[in-house]
């Protein structure tokens, strides 16, 4: 296989529900790992798909009354959708039940037949619907649990074709002596190797008792166990047991990379490698095993009502904003977390103001000064030398952590070069060269555009539409196929760049309107809403009037006016509120308003605001200070 391809898999979802996180966190770390190896130069090819036979959902099918045809049909649109909306660029989608693969596994198992790899025989065990797996018992149950998800197992006695999984353990443990790295966590490959050592035995690989599934070769009363038949379509799906097809196979055989969760490795680790190396084919270069999401710190489920519809999600807060908080703030190789308030965090904290403004701040000032073409600098003064160099070592160092699936270590070596660069900024104070010292105030905004090119192609496999959007603002149209880490580890800051102006990159979840925050916690199971409130809840409110002392606009900020507001012997409170469309900072000079005075402080643009002004909406949308009649002392409490 040519070194500049690479083939990307997800698992393939079982087809009885509709896409989840899980789902979701599986399909885009192999996303982000195709996009990112497109950066560095690859052809990629990116398989996804859906598992759709096994006696789960036959069961499932029946029921609702459907066919087990037309109950996976009916699912493989929210899926296409969902991977739509996440902006999921996969080259193929693979079902099982397409007639093609339904051959290719067929000729697979024809030929194990024929070597011997293959016998008849007959299995009295147990198994697990759920899991679609034979279980051994173990301990003194007579009917043993599913030694992988704790559910009741039902017995099962029939005849089978067995597979000669005991014939490779040697080669097994072999192969993982040699390849430290076919699993990545590498603690996930010890797991692997002490379930080989402790012995395996042969394989049930049919069912005789169900048939939604690919019927044996020569056999149809026997259908291939789902779990043999779901691992063949990483290589059915690129022409495997097609003659027409084998060019396609010997370009894109083995997989670069197998991404799955903790969950499947076993089946991925043991049986996948086995059957490979008995149809004599080579095996996958690396597995990555990423762990399981928890939602609140409980494991996602129906009953508890936690599942997290990843459209809702995007409708909720941008598809490429979840992208970001999913890998930014769970590491693949552990268990995470997920919760609305951290990732409505994350929004506002990475994406909106360290991010997000120091774009709009750039694009802003350059405007206001009629400055569109940025032209580079001849020679460039220490300071923005400084900034470079520090660019060229977050390009190494994100470099290094991507290729090891570490994406929330790059991206956080990644925001510490992003603060390096408002802090540049910042320091450099280009408001006041914009008229001191044009020539010093170019090469800010140079230097600031260079570093958000960098930063923005670097982020692209993360979150490629919003950083094809950050790069036009830049007067940069983003074509991968001309784009390359190298070329920017390369770049010697020579560009020039054409400014445009454009909405908000990312917006702060802070200045949503409350509405569409309540109504996007989705996580949640819808609430019973009480009609009434308790007075306790009226109380906790603190509610206090106050006179506005000083008013100013925030330069970096279109909506918010910081103002400092007198409460008496309450003190003065700073309070910023997004009211500019309406107010000049005068207009409310001096006024009094109503305050609530005991939120929680929290940080706007890097300050601090201590409390929130109440306002009136009118008919025509425009914001009204709630204020007593007459006038009364700062600081009174309203009752
Ligand atoms: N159909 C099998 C896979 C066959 S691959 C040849 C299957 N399907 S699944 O739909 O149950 O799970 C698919 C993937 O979703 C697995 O990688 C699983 O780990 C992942 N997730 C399901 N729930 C998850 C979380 N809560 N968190 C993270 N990923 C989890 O298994």
């Amino acid at each position: 296989m040519a070194q500049n391809t690479f083939y990307v898999t997800t698992p393939i979802y079982y087809g009885t529900a509709k896409p989840h996180l899980g789902s979701l966190y599986s399909t885009l770390i192999a996303d982000v790992e195709s996009r990112w190896q497109q950066l560095n130069g690859k052809e990629t090819y990116f398989l996804t798909g859906t598992d759709e036979h096994g006696q789960k959902i036959m069961q499932a099918a029946e029921k609702v009354g459907k066919t087990p045809q037309e109950f996976v049909d009916s699912f493989i649109a929210a899926y296409q959708e969902a991977w739509n909306t996440y902006h999921i660029d996969y080259s193929q989608f693979i079902r099982t039940t397409d007639p093609r693969h339904i051959q290719r596994v067929q000729a697979l198992i024809s030929k194990l037949l024929a070597q011997g790899d293959i016998y008849k025989g007959s299995y009295d065990g147990w198994y697990c619907t759920p899991c679609e797996t034979y279980v051994t018992p173990g301990g003194q149950k007579e009917n043993p649990d599913c030694t992988d998800c704790g559910r009741p197992t039902e017995k099962v006695s029939e005849e089978t074709y067995f597979f000669k999984l005991s014939k490779y353990q040697d080669k097994l443990l072999e192969w993982y002596k040699a390849h430290p790295d076919f699993v990545a966590p590498k603690e996930r490959l010890n797991e692997v190797k002490s379930f080989v050592e402790s012995g395996l035995k042969d394989l049930s690989m049919s069912r005789t008792t169900i048939s939604w599934g690919v019927p044996f070769p020569n056999d149809p009363e026997h259908v291939v166990y789902v779990w043999v038949d779901a691992l063949c379509n990483y290589i059915t799906a690129i022409g495997y047991g097609d003659d027409a097809e084998k060019k396609q196979f010997e370009k894109w055989w083995p997989a670069n990379l197998q991404v799955l969760g903790k969950d499947i490795v076993r089946f991925h680790a043991v049986y996948w490698p086995a059957l490979l190396m008995a149809a004599e084919l080579e095996l996958p270069k690396q597995l990555l095993v990423h762990g399981w999401i928890q939602v609140d710190s409980q494991k996602m489920s129906k009953s508890l009502g936690n599942v997290v519809d990843p459209i809702e999600l995007a409708d909720a807060y941008g598809a490429e904003a979840v992208r970001y908080y999913l890998l930014r703030k769970i590491p693949v190789n552990t268990d995470g977390n997920f919760s609305t308030g951290d990732l409505e965090q994350c929004i506002t904290s990475d994406l909106a103001n360290d991010l997000g403004n120091l774009l709009h701040r750039m694009v802003s000032l350059a405007d206001r000064y009629g400055r569109h073409e940025i032209a580079p600098v001849e020679v460039w003064s220490s300071k923005a030398v400084h900034l470079r160099d520090e660019s060229w070592n977050a390009i190494e160092e994100y470099k290094m952590h991507m290729q090891a699936h570490e994406f929330h270590l790059a991206l956080a070596r990644l925001w510490k070069f992003i603060n390096k660069v408002n802090a540049y900024f910042h320091e450099q104070e280009p408001w006041k060269l914009a008229k001191s010292d044009p020539h010093a105030f170019l090469e800010v905004l140079s230097a600031t555009c260079h570093s958000l090119r960098i930063i923005a192609a670097l982020l692209w496999p993360i979150m490629p539409t919003k950083m094809e959007e950050l790069l036009r603002s830049l007067g940069h149209t983003f074509d991968i196929k001309k784009e390359s880490i190298e070329s920017l580890e390369l770049g010697t800051w020579r560009q020039t760049f054409l400014l445009k102006k454009m909405d908000t990159l990312f917006q702060k979840i802070e200045e949503k309107p409350v509405e569409e925050t309540t109504k996007s916690a989705p996580e949640k199971a819808p609430e019973k809403k009480e009609d009434y409130i308790k007075i306790d809840d009226v109380i906790k409110v603190d509610l206090r009037v106050g006179t506005i002392t000083s008013a100013e606009s925030v330069p970096e900020s279109e909506k918010l006016i910081k103002m400092q507001v007198d409460f008496g012997d309450l003190g003065t409170k700073q309070i910023f509120a997004g009211v500019r469309k309406w107010y000049q900072p005068e207009d409310l000079l001096g006024k009094q308003g109503t305050f609530v005075v005991n939120l929680k402080p929290r940080k706007m643009l890097g300050q601090i605001s201590e409390g929130m002004m109440l306002f009136a909406e009118d008919a025509a949308g425009k914001l009204h200070p709630v204020n007593p009649e007459g006038l009364v002392p700062n600081g009174v409490r309203l009752r």
